[in-house]
């Protein structure tokens, strides 16, 4: 059942190029340049009629949705607010009849993520689902729903349910770009020209594995970890600090580059590992600031950039290379590297990784 791998998460970071596959090829039309949501068929009028995004939803799916605020703003120019769901249903919160409310759940049963679906419908929002599982409580509940197909998810630590989430959303986002009239067209043929390469470009990262493994024996025994990025970096920080603490059990925490120095630099000395994400090109000379602050400290740092990048190898000590794509595009390979390193590191301390200690795959209570 595991395929030949030792545990089901390893198997289903390996599936994400099939699983990516699966979830975009129905949405793109055979001549490649346009997006299309068959389940969804949405008018100009309905997407120019959303008067504003509201996503919510829980742990990975939250950080999800913190990319897709991005996906969304910078294409089809919609404000999104993106809120943890079990904070949305208790904050008596703004949302009408001109609020499309957007809930992503792998299981589709997480309970706070449905109570927050259940109290958007009962403020008058529109609501749409992106979620893994057909016929899940959450894809009943929701007037509307767009599934990742991403298969089976065993392994507690989400894989490829995030990043199944990542293609619906960006799809989605070009979708709603082209409707309401904000995307050029030559911006969706590229993007989508991109994503289209993204399944063969996993390869590019697991032909890393033995370099990412050899990293290991510097984090393992490490106490705290810090990763950093800026823009959509910061989602792919967040969500690499917390596949680390939750398989491996080492302590992690994620900032947005630029926040270091009101008040995390000071943790920053000799020896303490930064996970340093620099694949957004726009942002980059900033964040090769926020690199040099911490090496100033002597931090040990790990880069993540896009391949072909010549800047951020000067300033770091190992580089992870990132197959180059659009800006876009590129956090859904960059968060590959960061799960499989998660992955090693907690089988190097002798973890049950597919079941860490604490944690059930669906939270069905509050
Ligand atoms: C982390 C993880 C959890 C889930 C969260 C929401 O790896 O798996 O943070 O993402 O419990 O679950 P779903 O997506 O099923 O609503």
């Amino acid at each position: 059942e595991k395929g030949g791998f030792e545990h089901f998460m390893l198997k289903e970071i390996y599936e994400q190029p099939k699983a990516i596959k699966d979830t975009m090829s129905c949405r793109i039309t055979k001549d490649g340049k346009h997006v299309h949501f068959e389940e969804l068929n949405w008018t100009p009028e309905d997407v120019k009629s959303i008067g504003k995004i509201l996503i919510t939803a829980c742990g990975t799916a939250y950080h999800a949705g913190l990319l897709a605020k991005y996906f969304i703003e910078k294409l089809a120019r919609i404000p999104v607010e993106v809120d943890i769901a079990s904070e949305y249903r208790y904050r008596d919160p703004l949302t009408d009849s001109k609020t499309l409310c957007i809930v992503i759940s792998q299981s589709g049963e997480t309970i706070d993520t449905l109570a927050a679906l259940k109290e958007a419908k009962r403020r008058g929002a529109r609501s749409l689902a992106v979620t893994n599982v057909v016929g899940s409580s959450i894809s009943r509940e929701a007037d509307q729903v767009a599934y990742t197909w991403a298969g089976p998810e065993i392994a507690v630590a989400s894989t490829k349910a995030y990043t199944t989430q990542l293609v619906t959303l960006l799809l989605l986002s070009l979708y709603m770009g082209r409707l309401n009239g904000n995307l050029p067209v030559d911006r969706e043929e590229k993007i989508l020209a991109d994503l289209t390469k993204l399944p063969d470009q996993c390869q590019g990262i697991f032909d890393q594995v033995d370099f990412i493994k050899g990293l290991c024996s510097t984090f393992k025994d490490k106490e705290d970890v810090f990763f950093i990025g800026r823009s959509m970096d910061y989602g792919l920080a967040m969500e690499g600090a917390l596949k680390l603490k939750e398989i491996s059990y080492i302590h992690a925490e994620s900032y947005a580059g630029g926040e270091l120095k009101h008040g995390t630099l000071s943790l920053i000395e000799a020896g303490v590992p930064v996970i340093a994400l620099a694949t957004q090109l726009e942002v980059e000379e900033k964040m090769i600031s926020n690199i040099k602050e911490v090496k100033a400290r002597d931090a040990y740092v790990v880069g993540v950039v896009q391949d072909g990048d010549t800047e951020v190898g000067k300033t770091v000590d190992d580089l992870i290379k990132v197959p180059a794509s659009d800006d876009f595009v590129v956090p859904i390979l960059a968060i590959i590297p960061l799960q499989l390193l998660a992955y090693y590191i907690a089988v190097s301390r002798g973890n049950d990784v597919d079941k860490p200690r604490n944690l059930a795959k669906s939270v069905t209570v509050e």
